[in-house]
């Protein structure tokens, strides 16, 4: 059975540098995976050549056993509703309202739901994330942490069933950040997929089925939940390169 998710020896280069080098990785359905490492390191730029989000210049990515980037128009529109991305920086669109942001994914994937059910939708999702602010206001008026609990409710919005999470906790005070971590361990448990980045030791291993380290766009290490529990040396191998 071909892996969910899978990069087949995955190269990316930009402005004339390799920022990933032949990086090969696979996801089973339902796993949860933490890619770590460095910073720089290209743990961001692995997430989004997964997601479908960056190409690769050699290589493939996949998703149910087709290549990403030479999916049809309905494939493409399949593995967007059934994905969703939490980015590191929140990425909200700066000119629309919260409420407008929050709209974006249910009126593309879902057009005939009435406006009182996508409300009720939206009003559920930021509500469980800790939002406390209005709908009507932009991004702008937001703190740092406000926004990522509206990149992480946008995410969520058409309950994706493979996630993945840029250092979706970072800058958020404890509360928030656990109030998260239960978000996609809630999520886990029902069986999504989800790839996540994180410099948390405690949070990667609470959630994470196996660790994958990427240091200089290269796959140097990759140890399931079993090999790091068990094995004192690689543990604190890992922490070492997590906390770096
Ligand atoms: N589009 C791009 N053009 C040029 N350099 C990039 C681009 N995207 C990322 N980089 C560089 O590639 C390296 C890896 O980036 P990134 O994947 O964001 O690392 P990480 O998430 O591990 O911190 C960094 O040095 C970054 O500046
Ligand atoms: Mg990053």
């Amino acid at each position: 059975m071909d892996p969910l998710l899978e990069l087949r020896n995955v190269s990316f280069s930009a402005a004339g540098k390799t920022i990933v080098s032949g990086a090969s990785l696979s996801y089973s359905e339902g796993e949860t995976v933490a890619l770590v490492g460095p910073s720089g390191g290209g743990k961001s730029t692995v997430l989004k050549l997964t997601a479908g989000l960056l190409v690769p210049t050699a290589g493939e990515a996949r998703y149910r056993g087709t290549d990403i980037a030479a999916m049809s128009r309905p494939q493409t529109m399949a593995f967007r509703r059934e994905s969703a991305f939490v980015f590191q920086d929140s990425a909200l669109w700066a000119n629309q309202s919260i409420r407008q942001i929050m709209e974006i994914p249910l009126k593309t994937h879902f057009p005939e739901m009435e406006g009182p059910r996508r409300n009720e939708i939206i009003r559920a999702l930021l509500s469980e994330t800790g939002y406390r602010r209005d709908l009507d206001i932009r991004p702008a008026e937001l703190s740092m942490g406000e926004q990522k609990l509206v990149g992480f409710a946008r995410a969520m919005a058409c309950d994706p069933s493979v996630l993945f999470l840029d250092e979706w906790t970072e800058s958020l005070d404890e509360i928030a950040a656990r109030r998260l971590v239960k978000l996609v361990f809630k999520r886990k448990e029902t069986g999504k997929t989800v790839v996540f980045v994180s410099h948390n030791f405690s949070v990667i291993k609470e959630l994470a089925d196996r660790i994958v380290m990427i240091v200089d766009g290269r796959v140097s290490l990759s140890a399931t939940r079993e090999e790091f529990s068990r094995d004192a040396n690689l543990a604190q191998y890992i922490e070492q390169g997590i906390a770096l």
